[in-house]
């Protein structure tokens, strides 16, 4: 048996060796002890840019930017927001920007909340398809709906009113009554380069109106 020096406790006749910490381990406590309000000053004091939560934002901006390359920064105006309710792959950029910042007051489909129904044909704010982008990028009724020109890139701007704009006459069930008045359609998308199917119509004709 070994020759190491014992604790001098004994319980029912359980022994204990006094062997020291092996040093590494005894350096690695250490260290990571010394290290530890360092990584905390350097992450958690509030200095810009540093914490996780505002790499993983600069990141997605980041590639945000790289997707948008492919489009160029967009004007929001009735052509551009007409030219993309026709095209589904922006389309759903547009719907990814309303789940995460508008359904909580527009409701998931965009049938109201605490924000006016969406779905149907009555506006307080909007009389003409640019005037979505306006809404969000400058907010209304006093900041009860918010102002997004600070958060939102003006490509995020359009996007999201092209997907606001398809949502227009889908009367979603259990919607929030209409509000604000009636307003003329939304005029024809533009032509598409390429697409020479006939012009689909604004509503898809299989929804049922309710
Ligand atoms: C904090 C709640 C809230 C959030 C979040 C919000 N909205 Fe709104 N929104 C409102 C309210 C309230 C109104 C009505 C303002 C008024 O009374 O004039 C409104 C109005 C609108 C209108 C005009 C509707 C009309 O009838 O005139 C549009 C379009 C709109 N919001 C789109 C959006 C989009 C897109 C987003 C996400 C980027 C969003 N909203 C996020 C509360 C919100």
């Amino acid at each position: 048996m070994s020759e190491a020096p014992k604790t001098d406790h004994c319980y029912d006749g359980i022994e204990e060796f006094d062997n020291p910490l092996p040093a590494w381990w005894t350096a690695i406590f250490v260290l990571s002890i010394l290290f530890a309000p360092l990584y905390w000053v350097y992450y958690q004091t509030g200095v810009e840019g540093r914490s996780a939560i505002e790499q993983y934002e600069q990141a997605s901006a980041e590639n945000t930017r790289l997707q948008f390359a492919e489009i160029g920064e967009l004007t929001p105006d009735a052509p551009t927001i007409l030219r993309f309710t026709q095209q589904d792959n922006w389309l759903s950029v547009g719907k990814s920007v309303f789940k995460s910042h508008c359904v909580s007051c527009h409701g998931a489909d965009g049938q109201g909340q605490v924000g006016p129904n969406l779905t149907d044909e009555h506006f307080k704010n909007i009389n003409q398809i640019q005037d979505i982008a306006t809404v969000v990028a400058n907010g209304a009724g006093n900041g009860a709906m918010p102002k997004w020109s600070d958060r939102l890139n003006v490509n995020e701007i359009v996007l999201v009113s092209a997907y606001v704009a398809t949502l227009r006459g889908k009367n979603i069930e259990g919607g929030r009554v209409p509000e604000g008045r009636e307003i003329a359609p939304w005029p024809e998308p533009p032509a598409e380069e390429e697409a020479v199917e006939p012009e689909a119509e604004t509503a898809e004709p299989e929804e049922t109106k309710a």
